[in-house]
């Protein structure tokens, strides 16, 4: 993937105003958030997927959130997080004041939280999909599984930390695998550490993949 010309916002700067802004809110991310390569790509898919819905598991600080929101003055993002750090309180109003009425945080156990939101508002769905919460694989997995009902068929979504061989990574990679052998979900890219790959190397720090949600099975009577 190449970066586009237009792209509006330089991530790394970015990154640096909302890590000053959540430090001098006494409001430290305490969690990891995307790397500026990271949020790079989610930019440019945001741009070459047209995507104006997006929805995210994993709030942090805003750093991801923000990245959407900067792409398409029409963008809106649905984020969920457990909302238990003081960050997630700054981030919010941070993005508020900055995007005023473009952002709405749900706060609880994605596990949960997900699938009552669609409950809720039924018909809603998104264009884009991005799970970076929670690391256990029971996790990942419900975040994979419950997604589904808030997106169509062919919606983009972007899987964080398939880095087996790292304590936060062998959740989500394991329950990214099982989503594409049992055929919720397929696999179009690789990335590893910003430059897209066709596999991801034992030396990856960070590694994320792009793929899109397949149809439901049919069930029958
Ligand atoms: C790596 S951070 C997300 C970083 C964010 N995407 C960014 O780029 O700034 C992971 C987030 O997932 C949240 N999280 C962890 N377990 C969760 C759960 N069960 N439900 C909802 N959110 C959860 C944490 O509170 C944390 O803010």
């Amino acid at each position: 993937m190449t970066t586009s010309a237009h792209v509006p916002v330089e991530l790394a700067a970015l990154k640096r105003r909302i890590t000053r802004h959540l430090w001098l809110h006494a409001s430290p991310p305490l969690e990891g958030s995307s790397s500026p390569e990271e949020l790079q790509f989610l930019l440019e898919t945001t741009l070459r997927s047209d995507a104006r819905r997006i929805v995210e598991i994993g709030f942090n600080g805003g750093f991801s959130a923000q990245t959407f929101l900067s792409a398409h003055p029409d963008t809106t993002v649905l984020s969920f997080d457990l909302g238990r750090r003081r960050a997630a309180r700054t981030g919010k109003a941070y993005v508020d004041e900055l995007f005023p009425g473009r952002h709405t945080l749900i706060e609880g156990d994605s596990r949960f939280t997900v699938s009552q939101y669609a409950g809720e508002h039924p018909g809603e769905t998104f264009d884009l999909a991005f799970i970076d919460g929670g690391h256990a694989y029971e996790n990942a997995w419900a975040d994979i599984t419950n997604l589904r009902a808030l997106c169509r068929t062919g919606t983009t979504v972007v899987m964080d930390d398939l880095v087996p061989w790292r304590p936060w990574g062998a959740g989500p990679a394991r329950a990214w695998s099982q989503a594409i052998t049992e055929g919720l979900v397929d696999q179009h890219e690789l990335y590893q550490d910003g430059k897209r790959v066709a596999t991801v190397g034992q030396r990856a720090t960070r590694a994320w993949a792009l793929g899109s949600y397949r149809a439901l099975p049919v069930v029958c009577c």
